[in-house]
């Protein structure tokens, strides 16, 4: 149902027809003192991005574009896991509405039966010691036919709607917002430990064969665990990698 079961998560809610990023109004609200839990949602965005200048395609009620905004009070050495926590929350969600197979590539697109239909960005200002507020920025495609996705990304995405379910946004994203809580006041009262544990559970990549890919070079090894820090271990074979995330992707092979 649509109703919301959650406590602060979407409990305020700035909603727009259309605009840039999420993520940019976000920021926005919470240098102005946006609470905890506040979320700003879209039908459309014009210039939706992942990290660097990766573009994020947003038409017009075909997905939902959301940033919920936290203020958390561990350190900001633990923000970079909030990553982590955010596609556990958004996996479960998906799954809740039918999409049972729904697993994590590593660190946090969200993948059904291999293509991607998630797309997450977290951005964070804080000091050395406390953290100001996270964004957590999420595109979920609900609504894209195959044809209508863009060409560079029409074989490697999915949707709601191309995998034959007709979701309703409202009740995916009460969905996505009580597990996101779930597991965050988790994250909070315990530390990262469970977090890290529920990641791998519904990991994709896990004991996957995988090429990491660094600028012009690459490697290729056995995905076999994650560390305390959230990155991936990579067994090449003669020796185990640790992978950050960022700076990498990384491909089946
Ligand atoms: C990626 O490159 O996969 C990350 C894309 C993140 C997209 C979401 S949609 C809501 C929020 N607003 C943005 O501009 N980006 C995030």
């Amino acid at each position: 149902d649509s109703a919301l079961h959650t406590e602060t998560f979407g409990r305020h809610v700035v909603y727009m027809s259309s605009t840039r990023s999420t993520n940019e109004e976000a920021k926005k609200i919470a240098r102005e003192g946006a609470e905890e839990g506040t979320i700003v949602v879209a039908e459309e965005q014009t210039g939706g991005h992942g990290r660097l200048t990766r573009g994020f395609y947003s038409p017009f009620a075909k997905g939902i574009w959301f940033s919920l905004i936290l203020r958390p009070k561990f350190f900001p050495m633990e923000a970079s896991k909030c990553t982590l926590l955010a596609a556990i929350g958004v996996c479960r969600g998906i799954r809740r509405l039918g999409l049972k197979d729904a697993g994590i590539k590593w660190p946090n697109d969200i993948l059904y039966h291999g293509k991607k239909m998630v797309g997450i960005l977290t951005e964070m200002s804080a000091s050395m010691e406390k953290i100001d507020y996270i964004i957590m920025g999420i595109g979920i495609n609900t609504g894209m036919k195959k044809s209508e996705f863009p060409e560079a990304f029409r074989e490697t995405s999915t949707s709601f709607l191309n995998e034959g379910i007709d979701v309703s946004r409202k009740d995916l994203l009460a969905a996505i917002l009580a597990e996101l809580e779930k597991e965050y006041h988790m994250a909070q009262t315990e530390g990262f430990d469970k977090v890290l544990e529920d990641w791998k559970t519904l990991s994709v990549t896990l004991g996957q064969e995988v090429r990491v890919i660094f600028g012009n070079d690459s490697y290729t090894g056995k995905a076999v665990d994650i560390d305390k820090d959230g990155c991936l271990l990579v067994d090449t074979g003669s020796h185990v990698t640790r992978v950050i995330a960022g700076d990498v992707s990384i491909r089946p092979i």
